[in-house]
Protein backbone atom coordinates (compact mmCIF):
# COMPACT_ATOMS: atom_id res chain seq x y z
CA UNK A 1 0.00 0.00 0.00
CA UNK A 2 1.59 3.37 -0.61
CA UNK A 3 1.63 5.68 1.62
CA UNK A 4 1.96 9.31 2.63
CA UNK A 5 3.65 9.80 6.13
CA UNK A 6 1.14 12.42 7.51
CA UNK A 7 3.80 14.30 10.28
CA UNK A 8 0.60 15.40 12.70
CA UNK A 9 -0.89 11.81 12.77
CA UNK A 10 1.27 10.44 15.71
CA UNK A 11 0.51 13.21 17.64
CA UNK A 12 -3.08 12.82 16.59
CA UNK A 13 -3.34 9.43 16.93
CA UNK A 14 -1.82 9.63 20.19
CA UNK A 15 -4.28 12.58 21.67
CA UNK A 16 -7.72 10.36 20.20
CA UNK A 17 -10.13 9.05 23.11
CA UNK A 18 -9.80 6.02 20.89
CA UNK A 19 -6.69 5.31 20.59
CA UNK A 20 -5.24 2.54 22.95
CA UNK A 21 -1.72 4.04 23.47
CA UNK A 22 0.03 1.81 25.14
CA UNK A 23 -1.48 -1.99 24.31
CA UNK A 24 1.55 -3.49 25.61
CA UNK A 25 0.43 -2.67 29.03
CA UNK A 26 -3.14 -3.58 27.90
CA UNK A 27 -1.87 -7.64 27.52
CA UNK A 28 -4.47 -9.35 29.55
CA UNK A 29 -6.60 -6.53 30.50
CA UNK A 30 -8.50 -5.56 27.26
CA UNK A 31 -11.98 -6.50 28.92
CA UNK A 32 -10.75 -4.07 31.87
CA UNK A 33 -9.61 -1.22 29.39
CA UNK A 34 -13.43 -1.22 28.13
CA UNK A 35 -14.91 -0.97 31.55
CA UNK A 36 -17.30 -2.96 30.72
CA UNK A 37 -17.77 -6.70 30.72
CA UNK A 38 -17.78 -7.48 27.42
CA UNK A 39 -19.44 -11.05 25.63
CA UNK A 40 -16.76 -10.62 23.28
CA UNK A 41 -13.58 -9.42 21.95
CA UNK A 42 -13.03 -9.06 18.59
CA UNK A 43 -9.67 -7.38 16.23
CA UNK A 44 -9.12 -6.44 12.81
CA UNK A 45 -5.24 -6.85 12.04
CA UNK A 46 -4.67 -4.16 9.15
CA UNK A 47 -7.67 -2.49 9.87
CA UNK A 48 -5.78 0.89 7.26
CA UNK A 49 -8.62 3.60 7.77
CA UNK A 50 -11.04 1.63 9.50
CA UNK A 51 -14.01 1.88 7.94
CA UNK A 52 -15.22 -1.81 8.70
CA UNK A 53 -14.10 -2.12 12.01
CA UNK A 54 -15.55 1.32 12.70
CA UNK A 55 -19.25 0.03 10.90
CA UNK A 56 -18.89 -3.21 13.04
CA UNK A 57 -18.68 -1.45 16.29
CA UNK A 58 -21.71 0.37 15.48
CA UNK A 59 -23.74 -2.09 14.55
CA UNK A 60 -23.18 -4.51 17.62
CA UNK A 61 -22.92 -2.57 20.20
CA UNK A 62 -22.68 -5.55 22.50
CA UNK A 63 -19.32 -6.67 21.39
CA UNK A 64 -16.04 -4.71 21.90
CA UNK A 65 -13.91 -3.84 18.84
CA UNK A 66 -9.82 -3.07 18.37
CA UNK A 67 -8.52 -1.73 14.89
CA UNK A 68 -5.08 -2.51 14.70
CA UNK A 69 -2.39 -1.28 11.89
CA UNK A 70 1.53 -0.41 11.60
CA UNK A 71 0.79 2.97 10.57
CA UNK A 72 -0.55 6.27 12.34
CA UNK A 73 -1.18 8.09 8.74
CA UNK A 74 -3.72 5.56 7.96
CA UNK A 75 -5.57 5.19 11.16
CA UNK A 76 -5.46 8.97 11.40
CA UNK A 77 -7.86 9.22 7.93
CA UNK A 78 -10.60 6.89 10.20
CA UNK A 79 -10.31 9.00 13.50
CA UNK A 80 -10.80 11.88 11.44
CA UNK A 81 -13.55 10.88 9.92
CA UNK A 82 -15.37 9.78 12.98
CA UNK A 83 -14.87 13.63 14.35
CA UNK A 84 -18.18 15.36 15.25
CA UNK A 85 -19.67 11.38 15.49
CA UNK A 86 -20.68 10.31 18.91
CA UNK A 87 -18.25 8.51 20.70
CA UNK A 88 -18.29 4.52 20.17
CA UNK A 89 -17.50 3.40 23.78
CA UNK A 90 -17.26 -0.24 22.31
CA UNK A 91 -13.76 0.90 19.40
CA UNK A 92 -10.23 1.35 19.81
CA UNK A 93 -7.26 1.81 17.69
CA UNK A 94 -3.80 0.53 18.37
CA UNK A 95 -0.98 0.84 16.25
CA UNK A 96 1.31 -1.85 16.18
CA UNK A 97 3.15 -4.36 13.91
CA UNK A 98 0.76 -7.84 13.85
CA UNK A 99 4.39 -9.60 14.56
CA UNK A 100 4.05 -8.62 18.19
CA UNK A 101 0.81 -9.69 19.03
CA UNK A 102 1.59 -11.55 21.51
CA UNK A 103 3.22 -9.08 23.82
CA UNK A 104 -0.09 -7.17 23.22
CA UNK A 105 -2.84 -9.86 23.64
CA UNK A 106 -2.62 -12.65 26.36
CA UNK A 107 -3.46 -16.26 26.16
CA UNK A 108 -7.37 -16.65 24.46
CA UNK A 109 -8.41 -13.23 25.21
CA UNK A 110 -9.46 -12.79 21.52
CA UNK A 111 -12.47 -14.39 20.54
CA UNK A 112 -12.80 -13.22 16.78
CA UNK A 113 -9.95 -11.65 14.42
CA UNK A 114 -10.49 -10.08 10.79
CA UNK A 115 -8.05 -9.94 8.17
CA UNK A 116 -9.43 -8.03 5.21
CA UNK A 117 -7.49 -7.20 1.97
CA UNK A 118 -3.87 -8.18 3.96
CA UNK A 119 -0.72 -7.48 1.74
CA UNK A 120 -0.10 -9.52 0.07
CA UNK A 121 3.44 -10.25 -0.54
CA UNK A 122 3.64 -11.90 -3.88
CA UNK A 123 7.59 -13.17 -3.41
CA UNK A 124 7.88 -16.41 -2.61
CA UNK A 125 10.93 -15.23 0.26
CA UNK A 126 8.13 -13.13 1.49
CA UNK A 127 5.62 -15.53 2.59
CA UNK A 128 6.36 -15.55 6.15
CA UNK A 129 5.23 -11.64 6.24
CA UNK A 130 1.67 -12.69 4.84
CA UNK A 131 -1.03 -12.35 7.98
CA UNK A 132 -2.13 -15.43 7.14
CA UNK A 133 1.34 -17.62 7.10
CA UNK A 134 2.23 -20.39 9.47
CA UNK A 135 4.02 -17.78 11.64
CA UNK A 136 0.58 -15.91 11.88
CA UNK A 137 -1.33 -18.73 12.05
CA UNK A 138 0.44 -20.06 15.25
CA UNK A 139 0.01 -16.36 17.07
CA UNK A 140 -3.45 -16.24 16.43
CA UNK A 141 -4.00 -19.92 17.83
CA UNK A 142 -2.30 -18.42 21.16
CA UNK A 143 -4.60 -14.98 21.19
CA UNK A 144 -8.03 -16.52 20.40
CA UNK A 145 -10.13 -18.40 22.28
CA UNK A 146 -10.37 -21.97 22.23
CA UNK A 147 -12.63 -21.95 18.93
CA UNK A 148 -12.33 -18.62 18.47
CA UNK A 149 -12.04 -17.58 14.52
CA UNK A 150 -10.58 -16.16 11.78
CA UNK A 151 -12.67 -14.24 9.14
CA UNK A 152 -10.60 -13.85 6.40
CA UNK A 153 -11.24 -11.77 3.07
CA UNK A 154 -9.30 -10.76 -0.35
CA UNK A 155 -9.36 -10.02 -3.80
CA UNK A 156 -6.18 -11.70 -4.01
CA UNK A 157 -6.58 -15.25 -5.40
CA UNK A 158 -2.80 -16.26 -5.22
CA UNK A 159 -3.00 -15.15 -1.21
CA UNK A 160 -6.16 -16.82 -0.96
CA UNK A 161 -5.24 -20.14 -1.84
CA UNK A 162 -1.87 -19.85 0.00
CA UNK A 163 -4.14 -19.01 3.05
CA UNK A 164 -6.04 -22.06 2.55
CA UNK A 165 -2.71 -24.29 2.13
CA UNK A 166 -1.72 -22.36 5.42
CA UNK A 167 -4.64 -23.03 7.46
CA UNK A 168 -5.04 -27.20 6.18
CA UNK A 169 -0.60 -27.18 7.05
CA UNK A 170 -1.20 -25.56 10.68
CA UNK A 171 -4.59 -27.59 11.65
CA UNK A 172 -7.09 -25.17 11.07
CA UNK A 173 -10.27 -25.87 10.04
CA UNK A 174 -12.02 -23.87 7.28
CA UNK A 175 -15.46 -23.40 8.55
CA UNK A 176 -16.89 -21.73 5.69
CA UNK A 177 -15.68 -20.19 2.29
CA UNK A 178 -16.66 -18.68 -0.72
CA UNK A 179 -14.39 -17.60 -3.92
CA UNK A 180 -17.32 -14.66 -5.02
CA UNK A 181 -18.59 -13.25 -1.79
CA UNK A 182 -20.54 -10.99 -3.90
CA UNK A 183 -21.85 -13.02 -6.00
CA UNK A 184 -22.57 -15.51 -3.13
CA UNK A 185 -24.65 -12.26 -1.61
CA UNK A 186 -26.48 -11.42 -4.41
CA UNK A 187 -27.84 -14.87 -5.32
CA UNK A 188 -29.38 -14.90 -1.78
CA UNK A 189 -31.16 -11.20 -2.73
CA UNK A 190 -28.64 -9.69 -0.17
CA UNK A 191 -26.56 -6.51 -0.28
CA UNK A 192 -23.42 -5.90 1.36
CA UNK A 193 -23.35 -2.68 2.83
CA UNK A 194 -21.63 0.16 1.67
CA UNK A 195 -19.82 2.97 2.85
CA UNK A 196 -21.91 4.79 5.92
CA UNK A 197 -22.21 7.81 7.60
CA UNK A 198 -21.78 7.00 11.68
CA UNK A 199 -25.07 8.23 12.22
CA UNK A 200 -27.14 5.21 10.46
CA UNK A 201 -24.25 2.49 10.16
CA UNK A 202 -26.48 0.28 12.56
CA UNK A 203 -29.24 0.02 10.08
CA UNK A 204 -27.34 -0.37 7.15
CA UNK A 205 -24.47 -2.38 8.42
CA UNK A 206 -25.80 -6.28 8.83
CA UNK A 207 -23.41 -7.31 11.76
CA UNK A 208 -26.54 -8.36 13.53
CA UNK A 209 -26.87 -11.08 15.61
CA UNK A 210 -23.31 -12.76 17.00
CA UNK A 211 -22.65 -16.18 15.41
CA UNK A 212 -22.51 -19.86 18.14
CA UNK A 213 -20.79 -22.75 17.63
CA UNK A 214 -23.52 -24.34 15.96
CA UNK A 215 -23.74 -21.34 13.33
CA UNK A 216 -24.71 -22.55 9.75
CA UNK A 217 -21.90 -21.94 7.00
CA UNK A 218 -24.62 -20.02 5.01
CA UNK A 219 -24.98 -17.66 8.41
CA UNK A 220 -21.29 -16.90 9.00
CA UNK A 221 -20.57 -16.07 5.24
CA UNK A 222 -23.54 -13.69 5.43
CA UNK A 223 -23.08 -12.35 9.54
CA UNK A 224 -20.86 -9.48 8.60
CA UNK A 225 -21.80 -8.10 5.23
CA UNK A 226 -19.69 -4.32 5.81
CA UNK A 227 -17.59 -3.44 3.17
CA UNK A 228 -13.90 -2.56 3.88
CA UNK A 229 -12.30 0.41 1.74
CA UNK A 230 -10.64 -1.96 -0.48
CA UNK A 231 -13.16 -4.20 -0.49
CA UNK A 232 -15.26 -1.60 -2.45
CA UNK A 233 -12.41 -0.29 -4.76
CA UNK A 234 -11.82 -4.01 -6.00
CA UNK A 235 -15.38 -5.17 -5.92
CA UNK A 236 -16.59 -1.78 -8.00
CA UNK A 237 -13.90 -3.04 -10.29
CA UNK A 238 -15.77 -6.62 -10.98
CA UNK A 239 -13.16 -8.65 -9.05
CA UNK A 240 -14.60 -11.48 -6.94
CA UNK A 241 -13.83 -10.97 -3.43
CA UNK A 242 -12.89 -14.32 -1.48
CA UNK A 243 -14.11 -14.87 1.98
CA UNK A 244 -13.22 -17.89 4.61
CA UNK A 245 -13.80 -18.38 8.31
CA UNK A 246 -11.21 -20.85 9.99
CA UNK A 247 -10.96 -22.01 13.59
CA UNK A 248 -8.65 -23.80 15.12
CA UNK A 249 -11.04 -26.92 16.75
C1 LIG B 1 -4.17 -3.39 1.76
S1 LIG B 1 -4.48 -2.50 3.22
C2 LIG B 1 -6.14 -3.03 3.67
C3 LIG B 1 -6.82 -2.07 4.61
C4 LIG B 1 -8.23 -2.48 5.06
N1 LIG B 1 -8.20 -3.70 5.85
C5 LIG B 1 -9.17 -2.64 3.90
O1 LIG B 1 -9.56 -3.77 3.60
O2 LIG B 1 -9.57 -1.63 3.30
C6 LIG B 1 -3.48 -3.39 4.38
C7 LIG B 1 -3.28 -2.66 5.69
O3 LIG B 1 -2.58 -3.53 6.57
C8 LIG B 1 -1.60 -2.81 7.26
N2 LIG B 1 -0.56 -3.78 7.61
C9 LIG B 1 0.19 -4.50 6.75
N3 LIG B 1 1.04 -5.31 7.41
C10 LIG B 1 0.81 -5.10 8.73
C11 LIG B 1 1.38 -5.62 9.92
N4 LIG B 1 2.36 -6.52 9.87
N5 LIG B 1 0.91 -5.18 11.10
C12 LIG B 1 -0.08 -4.26 11.15
N6 LIG B 1 -0.65 -3.71 10.05
C13 LIG B 1 -0.22 -4.13 8.86
C14 LIG B 1 -1.15 -1.74 6.27
O4 LIG B 1 -0.57 -0.62 6.91
C15 LIG B 1 -2.46 -1.39 5.57
O5 LIG B 1 -3.14 -0.34 6.20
Amino acid sequence: MRLRNIPESHDYFMNSPYAAAEPEGLRGRWREFFARDRRKLEAEFGCGKGRFITELAAADPGTDYIGIDKYTSVIYKGLRRLEGCPFRENLRFACLYASTLTEVFAEGELDRIYLNFSDPWPKKRHADRRLTSGRYLAMYEQILRPGGTIEFKTDNRELFDFSLEELAANGWTVLAKTFDLHAYYAERGLAAAGIADCADAESRAGAGDLSGPDESEERMLIRVRIMTEYEEKFSGKGKPICKLIASKL
